[in-house]
């Protein structure tokens, strides 16, 4: 990264220019993340800033990643799940990563992604700094969502790195239908387990979960229905980082027309705290995150 040679920040390219520029990075950068994870399937010798160990691809996005987005003039900070510290980049936006999101998939071979936080602010940084959020998806097919400019987008990335929009204007669908429920069930809380249980005795829901937030929730995304990674009778924090997940996650599904929720208000409102603090996460349709507050009320 070649800090030194960055313009000033009044001459700084302007912030749609760059989100657009970041954008583009992440979808270039895709195939080649995907491309390099059949020889990293084994476990790195570190740990990350959340205590676990990351496989040998994470650090791989991750180091890609940084270099990418922090050689853009318009970038200023960029952070990810990898790293303890923010590292200054110039002046500019600032970026959040989770290089490869759901990396315990790689094993059994399912679906991963790679999430994207981008805020007008230095980092750690408000839900309302945000500008503009996006996630890759390593399915069947390389996929990218956006949300920008009170826009979700789906667009298809090929394994040159070119990408086209495929859907516009993406919105949940009215009538969900799948439900994904993070953490062991012996450790939801009670009222959260009678909510699963009233979700799952309609006939129109299903289950589907896979073990990446990312996959997951782009099912709910496709589907409709609710994800939650929920607060935890030994983690009240539930176990999802609120700068690399819980904001972008919310952001990408409220600008889709759903609704996201720490158990008690949106997402995007709760309280920045350090780099890597987590957050229960709660999203999908707007009616079943509002039944579920409601019933973590009672
Ligand atoms: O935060 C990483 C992550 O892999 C998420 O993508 C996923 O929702 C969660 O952890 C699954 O964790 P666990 O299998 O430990 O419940």
């Amino acid at each position: 990264m070649a800090t030194e040679e960055k313009p000033t920040s009044t001459e700084t390219a302007s912030n749609e220019t760059t989100i657009t520029q970041i954008l583009d990075v992440v979808a270039r950068a895709a195939p080649e993340i995907r491309a390099g994870l059949p020889g990293r399937r084994i476990y790195a010798e570190q740990n990350n800033p959340s205590g676990e160990t990351p496989m040998e691809a994470d650090i791989y996005a991750d180091e890609m990643l940084c270099e990418r987005l922090g050689d853009l003039d318009g970038v200023g900070e960029y952070a990810s799940e990898e790293r303890q510290e923010v590292i200054d980049t110039g002046s500019g936006l600032s970026v959040c990563v989770d290089p490869l999101d759901g990396s315990s998939n790689l094993k059994p071979n399912n679906t991963l992604g790679t999430i994207l936080a981008v805020y007008d602010a230095p980092l750690p940084a408000a839900g309302s700094d945000m500008v503009a959020a996006a996630y890759v998806l390593y399915g069947a097919t390389t996929t990218m969502i956006t949300a920008y400019d009170d826009t979700v987008t789906e667009y298809v990335v090929q394994d040159d790195g070119e990408y086209e929009a495929v859907r516009e204007d993406v919105t949940l669908p009215e009538d969900p239908s799948v439900y994904g429920f993070g953490g062991r069930v012996p450790e939801w809380i009670d009222s959260f387990t009678e909510y699963v249980r009233e979700v799952e005795s309609d006939p129109s829901m299903k289950l589907r979960y896979g073990g990446s937030m990312i996959g997951d929730v782009n099912q709910v995304l496709t589907y409709g229905g609710i994800f939650a990674y929920p607060t935890l009778t030994d983690h009240p924090e539930g176990k999802l980082r609120v700068q690399f997940e819980g904001y972008p996650v919310g952001y990408i599904l409220e600008t889709a027309s759903g609704r996201s929720s720490d158990g008690e208000q949106s997402l995007m409102d709760v309280e920045k705290d350090g780099l890597h603090a987590r957050t229960p996460v709660y999203v999908g349709n707007e009616e079943l995150v509002e039944r579920l507050e409601a019933a973590l009320d009672d």
